[in-house]
């Protein structure tokens, strides 16, 4: 890309610069549950995480974990039922109306499925545009479209022969590129990928991960990639949380969880991910650990104590009665367990 551009000005003065190493990002206490007529959805519990500046979290846990439910509240869309989250000094959780839409303007969400995420009757610069208008700071209409088009370019899409279409005539990796520039087009400093790469095909997913490397890198982001599939953020992600009906029972930097998970819930995970399972089973000498049951139980009404012990192998009575705590085994690497696996050196 070339002139002085939105994107290019954010390069250089990014807006999320801060000193490497401290929190940009903290999420504390934060519980999402849902009323329905079913009853209370326990989607998020007790969840505590901070993201360092320029560093990306990845979320992982099987479908109905609540990747998204906590991704969203980040965003306080909709606001989290109890807890905080702050970017720098700034305590979402505490704004409304006016204060809100402006610090929304700090962290930004791509949404799980690009497709639908994208209204249908927009055209993409429309799309595109919305957010600068809604925040009203995107300056007068030829200053927006200039932004617009810069954010375009910037994810790889032309926008002269993109910028009048509408998302129905592009494939699943183009829109994800839409939403992509939708997010990048407010400068944000924290940006929350949920299910990036989910669903598109695999040659296309790692063009879509290597555009998020390169945005990252460029602006100076701080990212929180929310993902079903260990093996999809092992390379991007600096840290990885672990999470399980609603908790997080891991926290590890990535080599560290890779190398030496503690959590039964995370050996399962890993075990299960074909392209991982051989590098963990060259580590320990055999497939470590299976479930004792497929079967996730109801967030209508999650197990007592440890939510993962209706299907660990590990469980003991005092995995029923005391809920764990996420507690440090070694520098960076927390686990929920009573019974965890030691350290692999
Ligand atoms: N708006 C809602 N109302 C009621 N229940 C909800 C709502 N949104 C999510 N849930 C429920 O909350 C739980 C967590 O859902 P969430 O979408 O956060 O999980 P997820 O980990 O993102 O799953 P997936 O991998 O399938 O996207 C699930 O049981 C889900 O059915
Ligand atoms: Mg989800």
């Amino acid at each position: 890309m070339t002139g002085t551009t939105i994107t290019d000005d954010a390069a250089q003065n990014p807006a999320g610069a801060g000193p490497a190493g401290e929190a940009k990002l903290v999420v504390d206490s934060v519980t999402v549950e849902y009323s329905t007529r079913k009853g209370t959805v326990h989607a998020v519990s007790d969840v505590s995480l901070d993201v360092p500046h320029g560093t990306t979290l990845a979320l992982v846990g099987e479908s109905g974990c609540g990747k998204s439910s906590l991704g969203r509240a980040m965003l306080q869309l909709p606001r989290p039922t109890s807890g905080s989250v702050r970017v720098d000094d700034t305590d979402l959780t505490t704004l409304s109306g006016s204060a809100l839409k402006s610090a929304r303007k700090m962290i930004q969400m791509v949404f799980q499925d690009p497709i639908s995420s994208l209204n249908p009757r927009r055209t993409v610069r429309d799309i595109v545009a919305e957010g600068l208008e809604i925040q009203g700071t995107g300056g007068s209409r030829a200053d927006i479209r200039q932004k617009v088009d810069a954010a375009l370019e910037a994810v790889g899409l032309d926008p002269q022969h993109a910028g009048d279409r509408r998302p129905s005539e592009f494939s699943g990796g183009q829109c994800q590129r839409i939403a992509l520039a939708r997010a990048l087009v407010l400068e944000p400093e924290v940006l929350v990928c949920d299910e990036p790469v989910s669903a598109l095909d695999v040659s296309v997913q790692a063009q879509i991960l290597n555009l998020l490397e390169d945005m990252k890198e460029r602006y100076r982001l701080t990212m929180v990639f929310i993902s079903h599939d260990l093996s999809v953020v092992h390379n991007i992600a600096d840290k990885v949380a672990v999470m399980y009906l609603g908790t997080v029972c891991e926290v590890a930097d990535t080599e560290t969880l890779y190398r030496s998970p503690a959590h039964p819930y995370t050996m399962l995970l890993i075990s299960s991910a074909p392209t991982l399972s051989g590098t963990l089973a060259d580590t320990l000498g055999e497939a470590p650990i299976t479930a004792t049951s497929s079967e996730l139980p109801s967030p209508l009404d999650p197990p007592s104590g440890c939510r993962f012990r209706t299907r660990c192998p590990r469980a003991t009575e005092i995995c029923a009665s005391e809920r764990p705590l996420l507690t440090d085994i070694a520098p960076g690497h927390k686990v929920a367990c009573h019974h965890p696996f030691e350290e692999i050196r």
